[in-house]
């Protein structure tokens, strides 16, 4: 969508099969959890569409050849708490190699302003290419403060990753971070007067955790 130049939209069929299921205000939480796990995992395949590759050999059982594997930098991926985290496994089961880090924060009910409340990184999280997750992108306030936390700590390479993002979050996170390539499944109208995306799915940590 050249709209916005930072932003991949995936258009695949499962993506938006399967997104269409997680909006669904009766998809029960086991359900919920499972396809959060199968969006990230999907979308992961579009994230690390250009890691770079060098070749090497390998032997087959009839004889020896070149192939490719991934080469350069490592991968770390950092889900932002509390809703973040549902989508890390579907992340590393393509990338299981990947480190993970912590970033946690929730937004004020009340400002909408991003608190946070934990940080645990790679120790060498400067050195690695980073995705962060977060199925929500709202204000972009959670998402931006968390890649400067990650940009404060000296890492260069930083991808997001959301399932659904308000057009209001997507400008945020450009104007603060512009060299950060952002991948969502679906960019929807708008946030309503509490911060929610519409129609969006609601609130994705309750609907993981069967929190309310
Ligand atoms: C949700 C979501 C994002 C944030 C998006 O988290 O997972 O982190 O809101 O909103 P923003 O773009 O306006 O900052 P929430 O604060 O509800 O915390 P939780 O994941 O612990 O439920
Ligand atoms: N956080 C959510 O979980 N959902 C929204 O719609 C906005 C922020």
């Amino acid at each position: 969508m050249d709209k916005y130049k930072n932003v991949t939209v995936m258009e695949h069929p499962l993506i938006q099969h399967k997104l269409t299921i997680l909006r669904d205000k009766n998809t029960g939480v086991k359900e919920f959890r499972e396809l959060v796990e199968e969006l990230a995992m999907l979308m992961g395949y579009e994230v690390t569409r250009n890691l770079t590759v060098e070749e090497t050999e390998v032997e087959t059982p009839i004889c020896k050849t070149r192939s490719k594997i991934i080469a350069g930098k490592k991968l770390g991926i950092v889900p932002i708490l509390r809703a973040g985290l549902g989508m890390a496994d579907g992340m590393l089961r393509l990338i299981p190699t990947a480190k993970v880090g912590h970033i946690g924060l929730y937004r004020n009910p009340d400002t909408l302003m991003p608190v946070e409340y934990y940080c645990k990184l790679p120790v060498d999280a400067a050195e690695r290419d980073i995705i962060v997750l977060d199925p929500m992108l709202a204000t972009g306030g959670s998402a931006s403060a968390a890649i400067s936390f990650l940009k404060d700590r000296g890492v260069k390479s930083i991808k997001l990753v959301n399932i659904i993002a308000a057009p209001e979050g997507i400008r945020t996170v450009t104007e603060a971070h512009p060299d950060v390539e952002i991948f969502v499944a679906a960019i929807d109208k708008k946030l309503n007067g509490h911060g929610y995306i519409v129609p969006g799915l609601g609130d994705a940590g309750d609907r993981l955790y069967g929190t309310k």
